[in-house]
């Protein structure tokens, strides 16, 4: 069985003697942020809780991309600072460190709104936290919210200090952060900043890494992931599928994800990867956010919705049993009903295997929030009801697809009942199964024999080689 211990030190490290409290919002890349947060201030001692009031640190991992996010982000500091003010009157500090997308686009502002803040750490500056912390607490709030991105890139790579948590068998890597498409709804062009991709050395070291820990599913992350363009060990640009070649020749590596992807980098060299490399798993989430051409033109997306049709007829060809997710905006400003209605027939056409849904929210700072049109927040909640129900269809038809046949099985974790155990379908399905505890970390097949509303139920058809021996 390849899962590890819980930890592995690369060097001594202290105990723990305070303790760290991480609420993360919003995205996957933020999600994985956390992680590298609480890896770094282990090496300061700080082991995490799950419980707040036990906190000597808060740290509130920010998203800015849906509306009123930066006065929620206030309204939960004021919690918290009612917190801080019980622990000081029972002799204990806690100090409060907001992070993510909102530190970066408010800055000192949260400061000025906030005084029992203590720090302001953009997504950029992570990796300074420790040397941030320990300016803090003289009376006077610190801010960090310093590009560039590199000395960030250099961190993520660098284990040898710190304790490495294995983090079970499947985990993110950072390989692209920021974007360069300006959508005009989206503030992740201000708040990430443009594109940039990390080193091909720098990826290989962490995913080695990882493996090293037990890790056999890889997500490589980046707001534009398949726009990735880092420079490789020969001193070349490489792309996410030459990349993505070089993972798979590890040989821990039983799986790769990546994502979030723009159809406007859907290259010909990632999709033949597809159809080419086994370990690159066939679930694709594209974004196409609306399906009129009017509505894509006002979101700047620069393609028409019979790109991304055929752009999916080719990746289909390519890789036959691709499933595919999106994320979808309705109400876009000005969207009409027959506008709305192009959507529904891209979804009618594409299936989708899964999806997320949002209603338009106008964020300050970007064009879109500058348009005149409007549309009312109950024609939004109507029309995502009925995009929710069709893709909904659409999702109970891929599942039930599967009954009967046999499918290779990343097992995870021990199931729901004693005796069962768990893993993920290529398609990202919950499989259980009633089969040993020695087969986590392995990929065996399974006959599908039960669909249920979100997980399917299979029977064990074989023992991989190297669990029987
Ligand atoms: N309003 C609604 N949804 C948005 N998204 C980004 N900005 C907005 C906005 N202003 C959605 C997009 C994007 C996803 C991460 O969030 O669908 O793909
Ligand atoms: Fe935002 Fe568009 Fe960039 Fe995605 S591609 S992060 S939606 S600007």
């Amino acid at each position: 069985m390849l899962v590890k211990d819980d930890t592995i030190s690369a060097t001594a490290q202290p105990e723990p003697t305070k303790k760290v409290f991480v609420k993360s919002y919003g995205c996957q890349m933020n999600a994985y942020d956390a992680t590298r947060m609480t890896d770094v201030l282990a090496k300061e001692g700080y082991a995490e809780t799950q419980a707040i009031e036990d906190a000597d640190l808060v740290v509130l991992n920010t998203c800015h991309i849906r509306e009123h996010a930066s006065e929620k982000v206030f309204s939960e500091l004021g919690k918290i600072r009612v917190l801080k003010q019980e622990r000081l009157a029972a002799g204990k500090q806690t100090k409060i460190t907001v992070a993510g997308c909102v530190a970066q686009a408010e800055g000192a502002e949260i400061l000025r709104r906030e005084k029992a803040v203590d720090l302001v750490v953009g997504p950029q500056s992570y990796h300074r936290l420790p040397e941030l912390l320990a300016r803090t607490g003289n009376g006077a709030g610190v801010v960090d919210t310093d590009f560039p991105i590199e000395d960030k890139f250099e961190f993520l790579a660098d284990p040898a200090p710190e304790r490495i948590r294995s983090r079970g068998l499947t985990a993110f890597v950072t390989v692209q952060e920021g974007c360069d498409k300006f959508c005009t709804f989206c503030v992740v062009p201000y708040t990430r900043g443009a594109e940039l991709s990390r080193p091909v050395t720098q990826i290989l070291k962490e995913v080695e890494r990882l493996t090293a820990s037990g890790v056999r599913e890889v997500t490589l992350l980046g707001q534009n992931v398949n726009g990735y363009h880092g420079e490789g060990p020969d001193g070349r640009i490489w792309s996410l599928a030459k990349l993505a070649e070089r993972i798979a020749q590890m040989p821990s590596i039983a799986r790769i994800r990546y994502m979030t992807s723009h159809p406007r980098d859907m290259s010909d060299d990632l999709i033949a990867a597809h159809r080419d490399l086994p370990q690159l798993m066939p679930f694709l989430h594209l974004p196409v956010q609306a399906g009129s051409d009017r509505i894509l033109a006002e979101m700047n997306r620069k393609h028409t919705a019979a790109d991304y049709i055929r752009l999916i007829e080719k990746v289909r060809k390519a890789r036959p049993d691709m499933a595919l997710s999106s994320d979808f905006i309705v109400g876009f400003p000005g969207e009409t009903e027959a506008e709305f209605k192009e959507t529904l027939k891209l979804v009618e056409e594409v299936t989708f295997a899964f999806s997320y849904f949002f209603k338009y929210s106008a964020r300050p700072g970007t064009p879109a929030a500058q348009l005149a049109e409007q549309v009312s927040d109950e024609v939004k909640v109507e029309r995502l009801a009925r995009l929710q129900q069709l893709v909904d269809t659409q999702r109970h038809a891929f599942n039930a697809a599967t009954l009967g046949r046999d499918v290779d099985v990343l097992f995870e974790k021990p199931g729901r009942h004693p005796g069962q155990i768990g893993g993920k379908s290529p398609w990202l399905q919950p499989v259980h199964v009633d089969g040993p505890a020695s087969l986590i970390g392995e990929v065996a097949k399974v006959r599908i024999i039960e669909v249920g509303s979100n997980s399917l139920y299979g029977r064990l058809l074989e023992t991989p080689q190297e669990v029987a021996s």
